[in-house]
C-alpha cells in the first residue's frame, strides 16, 4: 500500500511561535483561516496530532461544516477523518474531547506505551505498537495499508519537526499571525537541528495568499527546480541506489549510501555501497567508480545515480566523490538527499559538481527511501 500524502499544517507568530507559555491556546489565526482548515480536514483522510498536543490544547479535530460532512458520507466515506495520535508513554487522558467526539480514532504508540494507554482508553480507540520506539515510516505504511491517502498533521513542535527532517513531509502548510510572543520558551515551529537539505535547501513556495489578517503560504519542502529533466528510468535507477544504500552494514559514524554508474545507452557500468567488501571508509560512488577503467569512454556521457549527495570533503581519501566523478568524465548526477550536517557542516557536493559543469537532479520523493537506512543519524531523539 502506498505511503499517504503527508501535509504539515500551522499557524505561527512572526517569530516562529506555535503558541505562547501561558495557559490555554493561543490563537493566531482567525474564523476564516479556520474554516480553510475545516475544508482541508474534510478533504482528509486521516487528521494526527501528538500527544503534547492533545495535553496542551485538548483539541476535537472534527470537521465542523454540516455541509462537508454530508459530502464525505455521499462520496462513501465516513463523516469524520480518522483521528491518529503519536504517544511514547501512552499517557492520554481519556476525558480529553478527542476521545469522545467525532468518528475513529488512533493511537500509535510504543509496545511499553501500549500497555498504559490500553489500559487509559478501553474502546475509545484501537493503540498500535510500533516496537520499542515510533518509527514514522512505519506509521505511514501503517496508515496506507488502512488505506489512507491523505494525511493532514496539525502539530505539535515535536511532531512537525520530525516529519520535517525525516523527508517525509509533501507539503507545508503555514498560516502566519500578525503577531509576535517574545517568549524564549515559547514552543518553535521547528525545533533546532539538521534538516534535509540544510540551510542551504530552499523549499518551493507552492502559492501564498492573506486570508483574513494572516498569509498562508504552502510550500513543497524541496529545493527549486531540481527535478527538471528526470525520467521514470531516472527514478528506477535511483530507486535502486537507494536499495544498495539499504543493504550496507550499518554504521554509527557514516552514512549508508548506494551509487550505480549508468551508461547513455541504459546499461548498468557499475554499482557500489558504503563500506562495500569490508572496507570501513569506502564510499558508494568511489567503490562503484573503482571498477570501471578511468579512461572508459562511455563514462563521458554516463550518469551517476547516488542516494545521497556525493561528499565534498574527506579526511580518509585524498579525493572526495564529487571531485572522483568530475575527474571520470561523468557529466551528470541524480541523487535523492542533501547532505545533513550530521559529520560535515555546510557540505555542498551538488556545488562542487555544479561549479565543474555537471548536471545534478535531485528527486525528493526518492529522499525518504534514502534517508531511512540513515534514520538513527538524523532523527532527533524523542524522551
Ligand atoms: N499553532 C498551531 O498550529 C499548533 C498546532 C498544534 C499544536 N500547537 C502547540 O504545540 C505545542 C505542543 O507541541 P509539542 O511539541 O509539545 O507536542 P506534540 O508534537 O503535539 O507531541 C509531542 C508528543 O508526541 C509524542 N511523540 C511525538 N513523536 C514521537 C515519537 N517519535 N515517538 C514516540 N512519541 C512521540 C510524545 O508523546 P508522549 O509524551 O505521550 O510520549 C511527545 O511528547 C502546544 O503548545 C500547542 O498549543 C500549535
Ligand atoms: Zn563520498
Amino acid at each position: 500500500m502506498p505511503r499517504p500524502h503527508v501535509l504539515l499544517s500551522a499557524a505561527v507568530s512572526l517569530d516562529g511561535c506555535l503558541d505562547d507559555t501561558g495557559e490555554g491556546r493561543l490563537l493566531l489565526s482567525g474564523a476564516e483561516d479556520f474554516d480553510r482548515v475545516d475544508a482541508i480536514r474534510a478533504a482528509s483522510d486521516a487528521i494526527l496530532v501528538g500527544a503534547g498536543t492533545l495535553r496542551a490544547d485538548r483539541p476535537r479535530l472534527l470537521v465542523n461544516s454540516q455541509e462537508r460532512r454530508a459530502g464525505r458520507v455521499a462520496d462513501g466515506r465516513p463523516a469524520y477523518p480518522l483521528k491518529v495520535t503519536v504517544s511514547g508513554s501512552g499517557e492520554l487522558d481519556p476525558g480529553d474531547p478527542f476521545w469522545t467526539t467525532g468518528g475513529e480514532r488512533l493511537v500509535y504508540t510504543t509496545d511499553r506505551g501500549a500497555a498504559v494507554a490500553r489500559a487509559r482508553l478501553g474502546d475509545a480507540a484501537r493503540v498500535v505498537a510500533l516496537g520499542a520506539a515510533v518509527d514514522w515510516a512505519a506509521l505511514l505504511d501503517d496508515l496506507g495499508g488502512r488505506g489512507v491517502r491523505r494525511l493532514m498533521v496539525e502539530g505539535g513542535a515535536r511532531v512537525h519537526t520530525q516529519l520535517l527532517r525525516l523527508g517525509l513531509a509533501d507539503e507545508l502548510r503555514l498560516a502566519v499571525a500578525p503577531l509576535v510572543v517574545g517568549e524564549p520558551d515559547a514552543p518553535r515551529l521547528f525545533g533546532p537541528g539538521a534538516y534535509p537539505g540544510g540551510p542551504r535547501g530552499r523549499m518551493r513556495v507552492l502559492g501564498s495568499e492573506p486570508v483574513g489578517d494572516v498569509i498562508v503560504t504552502r510550500y513543497a519542502p524541496t529545493a527549486p527546480g531540481t527535478t527538471d529533466g528526470v525520467t521514470a528510468a531516472d527514478r528506477h535507477w535511483l530507486r535502486l541506489a537507494c536499495d544498495l544504500a539499504a543493504d550496507c552494514p550499518p554504521s554509527e559514524t557514516a552514512f549508508s549510501v548506494g551509487a550505480v554508474v549508468v551508461a547513455a545507452d541504459g546499461t548498468e557500468l557499475a554499482r557500489g555501497h558504503s563500506r562495500e567488501g569490508g572496507d570501513p571508509v569506502v564510499h558508494a560512488e568511489e567503490a562503484a567508480l573503482a571498477k570501471l577503467p578511468g579512461d572508459d569512454p562511455r563514462l563521458a556521457t554516463a550518469t551517476v545515480y547516488s542516494s545521497l549527495e556525493p561528499c565534498a570533503h574527506r579526511a580518509s581519501r585524498p579525493k572526495p566523490c564529487a571531485r572522483l566523478i568530475v575527474d571520470a568524465g561523468v557529466r551528470r548526477v541524480v541523487t535523492a538527499w542533501r547532505e545533513p550536517d550530521t559529520f560535515v557542516p555546510g557540505a555542498d557536493g551538488i556545488g562542487v559538481l555544479a561549479q565543474a559543469g555537471v548536471v545534478v537532479a535531485e528527486v525528493p520523493e526518492l529522499a525518504a527511501a534514502a534517508i531511512l537506512p540513515n534514520r538513527h543519524l538524523v532523527t532527533p531523539t524523542v524522551s
